[in-house]
């Protein structure tokens, strides 16, 4: 495949996170991983695909591996809806992941039987991703976002105006939290604005083949302003804040190329 002719490769969990991007493609076919949805189309003439995972890491991370192996995509974005870990973060603020951690990565201390158990006595202990510069596999907590797509972010941010745009780490688990102290324990622990259950998997997997991720999250739930419950109104804003950054992203590489 020629470099211009691979596509983007957009995931989104719920039908809520993808289907307004997916109804600004021309030219689409639905193209489906086994009983997951994947449309390809074009946005703006550029190749584009949406895949929508379903919730979890384990989902979002295989149909990553799917879409790198059958489009060899230029980058994927993981994109969708977020619970603050910050507590001046609005819903309908929008999180750039310039980093993300995977918050279930962790190992204990040890406590004898009957000592009780402390989920903040423990040791971080990151994720396994090939590291093309060790030629090696590394164990790291954190995972860069690509410096590309969150200057093409940088842009979109300019125009929106639902709220507020900060930038900074968003952790990934296959959990929900609501009680206060374990976010402000996450928070300090990770440095996390947000939480989410799919970017730093597919972080992960992107990272092992070479390929650009950012995460972008919109905050659509606040248990520390008491913004709950989720507002699902937020995945289209979401959607409508990466296809701005899609186009930037393609000036980018027209003026990186012109
Ligand atoms: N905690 C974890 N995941 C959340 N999501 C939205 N809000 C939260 C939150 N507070 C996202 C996840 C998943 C679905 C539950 O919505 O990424 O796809």
């Amino acid at each position: 495949m020629q470099a211009q002719q691979r596509p983007v490769v957009v995931q989104g969990a719920m039908d809520v996170e993808t289907q307004h991007i997916i109804a600004h493609l021309t030219e689409s076919h639905e193209e489906p991983f086994g009983p997951f949805r994947c449309v390809r189309g074009l946005y703006e003439g550029q190749p584009l695909v949406v895949s929508e995972t379903q919730w979890g890491m384990a989902n979002a991370s295989a149909l990553a591996a799917l879409a790198i192996a059958r489009y060899q995509p230029q980058a994927v974005i993981s994109q969708g809806t977020a619970g603050a870990h910050d507590p001046a973060l609005d819903v309908y603020d929008i999180v750039l992941g310039v980093r993300t951690a995977n918050s279930s990565a962790w190992q204990s201390h040890y406590r004898a039987a009957g000592s009780g158990v402390d989920y903040r006595g423990l040791k971080k202990l990151g994720v396994f991703a090939w590291d093309e510069r060790q030629k090696a596999f590394t164990q790291e907590v954190y995972h860069e976002g690509d410096a590309v797509l969150l200057a093409a972010a940088r842009q979109a941010a300019a125009s929106y105006r639902r709220g507020r745009v900060v930038e900074g780490t968003i952790t990934t688990c296959d959990s929900w939290n609501c009680e206060v102290d374990r976010i402000a324990f996450l928070r300090e622990s990770y440095g996390s604005l947000a939480e989410e259950m799919e970017g730093d998997a597919v972080a992960q997997v992107c990272q092992s083949f070479g390929v650009p991720f950012l995460d972008v999250r919109i905050i659509s739930n606040s248990i520390l302003r008491n913004q709950d419950p989720w507002d699902l109104g937020t995945g289209s804003v979401c959607q409508d804040f990466v296809l701005a950054l899609l186009r930037a992203y393609w000036r980018q590489g027209h003026e990186a190329i012109g």
